[in-house]
């Protein structure tokens, strides 16, 4: 089907937090290259983006901040918007679920299909805090998952297992808030009888969707459909949100279901930038596309579609293009945990590498399966493709033209067999990647792409124009014209993945980027035709500045093991007589060396105040021998001696361990004689 138009939606992230490179590698980059792609090929396309800002993910942030969730998402929406900009996301409008229009369009919305009598109404008992007075709503539970056990599972998902959850499966369920025990108390909600669109549903995404959509997503919907669909709830008892319209009974209290408002923010986003909005949303010529994660597939695919045919007027999607997750250094992102690599920081850590990071998240795009980010990959991405292979080809073709014509786009002379093959492979670059991008295969178009940078690479290398200039210069004429639109091409075809590249290079070439459907000629630069300056278009990345990336990441590590060291329980009580049996004095270290053949052992001379006596310890790998000598320790004296490598140790001196491994002195902090007594 022909389409006149095209409504292209990337997931509003929640305002709870910043952009991450598995957002970008999800959903910003394919869609921004999608859209890209559209325009210049003349496409009518508006390309929709927000912030999610209701939900409970927000108000646990603003809780655990000690603000207000109108603060949380003040900030987070100012970065997220930010950083999405210098990213180069080309969205139309960035808007935001808070505002007014997001509150009309959905109360509007809500109001229709409860008037219509499209929604169930139900009483049912839920989790409530009694000490905060407040029923708790999906992420405001914690407990252990029914299937995999872990002991961090919400109410309304286990992010370890994946599995969807109602609140009252969880064992030990706890409030979020206070940890104490939830009770049980009654509420009245409605909910959408999805069941009764699963026929539809099954219709539309099993029969008809079978072949264009990608198979991740075709599944996830599959095994939901065969579950059989069942009530969804699309209220909540919380005080931030679309409030419920007052005068329905019962709505105190209460708001929309943050997924039941949410995906309507696209369309009253798209009513915020255009009083033309309804054709974008409810003409059939319009293609409507979702760029989305994979955690997000029911909700596009079934609940908002289901919303959509109930109240009737609005297009479905045509596709929802759901990418798999990307890891980092092997570990799943998360913002709790910090573990990410965060746009904004990219931003300042890298200034103007934006198609550096572009590149290497749409080259690995997790497509069809979960794909790992790695610093090192980043920096060969960068080092032996865009530079090696792009960089290398336009600075080749610009600097030998601007050496031997000044800069002037040279006369094609008389063409031979290899020029007439390179001309005719030119051609068929914009269809080839046209057809990978329309397909939602980025990472076949980017490579498509990097492909015409390798055909001149070739193209250059076998003409060898530095050579040949001295004997024929009219065939170096030839050479040059071809090197040169192959770098216009490029400036083309590269523009959707490599926005600034293209304009750079377009600014290298002294020309303004046609159409896409003009490129595949060598006739974008007419003869005699002025050049620009050349001027590299990457940079190497050096090693120091990979390790500085992994470095903080370490840290994270680090800083995550510390926060998350687990305490042993105390062991069970003993009588002060079993303690009054142990002989424990202060003591210092008079003299030590490193017992032979071991990694762990000291041998240490000790006075005890009583005696000067042996210890052999166990603290080779914390401390070096010299360094102790004066250490005030505390020693357990009465321990039976040992004979240890063949030395008598005679007590053992108290560490204490720290999470991490690490042993340190347990020693007195004011002065006291060797000798005394520690009870
Ligand atoms: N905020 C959601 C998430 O980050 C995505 C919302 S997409 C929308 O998972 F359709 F609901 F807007
Ligand atoms: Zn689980």
């Amino acid at each position: 089907m022909q389409y006149k138009r095209y409504t292209v939606t990337s997931a509003l992230p929640y305002a709870n937090g910043p952009i991450h490179i598995g957002h970008l590698a999800g959903v910003y980059v394919p869609a921004d290259i999608y859209v890209r792609y559209l325009r210049l090929i003349g496409e009518d396309v508006v390309f929709i983006g927000g912030s999610d800002e209701h939900g409970v993910p927000i108000t646990i942030k603003a809780r655990q901040l000690g603000v207000t969730p109108q603060e949380i998402v003040d900030k987070y929406h100012n970065i997220i918007k930010q950083s999405f900009a210098e990213f180069g996301v080309s969205f139309d409008i960035y808007s935001r679920t808070s505002n007014k229009v997001h509150h009309e369009t959905a109360d509007e919305f809500f109001r229709k299909l409860y008037y219509k009598g499209d929604f169930i109404e139900k009483l049912s008992m839920q989790y409530y805090d009694e000490e905060n007075k407040q029923y708790l709503a999906d992420r405001y539970i914690t407990g252990t998952c029914p299937h995999c056990s872990n002991e961090k599972a919400y109410g309304d998902q286990c992010e370890k297992c994946g599995t969807t959850l109602n609140a009252t499966d969880l064992i030990n369920p706890r409030s979020a808030i206070s940890g104490n025990a939830p009770v049980l108390k009654e509420t009245k909600h409605w909910f959408l009888p999805l069941e009764n669109y699963e026929e539809f549903l099954k219709e539309w995404i099993l029969v008809g969707h079978k072949d264009d959509w990608k198979t991740n997503v075709y599944g996830q919907c599959k095994s939901w459909l065969d579950q059989g669909l069942q009530p969804r709830a699309v209220t909540r008892d919380l005080d931030w949100g679309v409030k419920l319209p007052s005068e329905i009974e019962g709505s105190e209290g209460k708001v929309l279901y943050v997924w039941f408002d949410a995906p309507i923010g696209y369309i009253s986003a798209t009513k915020e930038l255009t009083s033309d909005w309804e054709k974008y949303w409810k003409d059939k010529e319009t293609k409507l596309v979702h760029f989305i994660g994979k955690d997000n597939i029911v909700f596009h695919c079934i609940i908002f579609p289901a919303m959509l045919k109930a109240e009737g007027s609005f297009i479905l999607p045509d596709n929802v293009p759901a990418n798999e997750f990307m890891n980092l250094e092997g570990d799943k992102i998360s913002t709790s945990r910090n573990w990410a690599v965060w746009l904004h920081e990219y931003l300042l850590d890298f200034p103007n590498k934006q198609d550096e990071l572009r590149y290497v998240l749409c080259a690995n795009a997790p497509e069809t399966k979960d794909n790992d980010f790695t610093w090192k990959d980043y920096q060969a991405k960068n080092n032996n493709e865009l530079l090696a292979i792009f960089g290398n080809f336009v600075n080749r073709s610009m600097v030998l033209t601007h050496k031997y014509f000044e800069g002037i786009v040279p006369a094609l002379g008389e063409l031979n067999d290899a020029d007439k093959v390179t001309i005719e492979e030119i051609n068929l670059f914009p269809s080839r990647i046209a057809k990978s991008v329309e397909a939602y295969r980025f990472r076949e178009a980017i490579n498509e792409m990097m492909n015409l940078a390798r055909l001149g690479n070739k193209y250059l290398t076998e003409n060898e124009p530095w050579k040949v200039f001295k004997t024929d210069e009219n065939r170096v004429k030839t050479v040059l014209n071809i090197s040169v639109q192959i770098c216009a091409n490029l400036a083309v075809v590269c523009e959707p993945f490599l926005p600034f590249t293209a304009t750079k290079l377009a600014n290298m070439l002294n020309f303004s980027l046609p159409k896409w459907n003009e490129a595949g000629t060598i006739k974008l630069l007419a003869e005699n035709h002025l050049l620009g300056q050349a001027a590299f278009l990457f940079q190497r990345i050096e090693d120091i500045e990979i390790e500085q990336q992994v470095q903080k990441l370490l840290d994270t590590k680090k800083a995550n093991d510390a926060a998350n060291v687990i305490i042993n329980p105390a062991k069970q009580n003993i009588e002060y007589d079993d303690f009054a049996k142990m002989d424990i004095r202060t003591a210092t270290i008079i003299a030590a060396e490193k017992v032979a053949k071991t990694k762990k052992l000291l041998k240490l001379t000790v006075d005890t105040g009583i005696d000067k006596r042996t210890i052999v310890s166990g603290i080779a790998e914390h401390y070096d021998a010299e360094n102790i000598i004066g250490q005030r320790v505390s020693i357990l004296i009465n321990l039976s001696p040992k004979n240890l490598k063949g030395i008598d140790s005679q007590g053992m001196i108290l560490m204490a361990e720290n999470h991490d491994g690490k042993l340190c002195f347990v020693a007195p902090t004011e002065e006291v004689k060797n000798g005394s007594e520690v009870k």
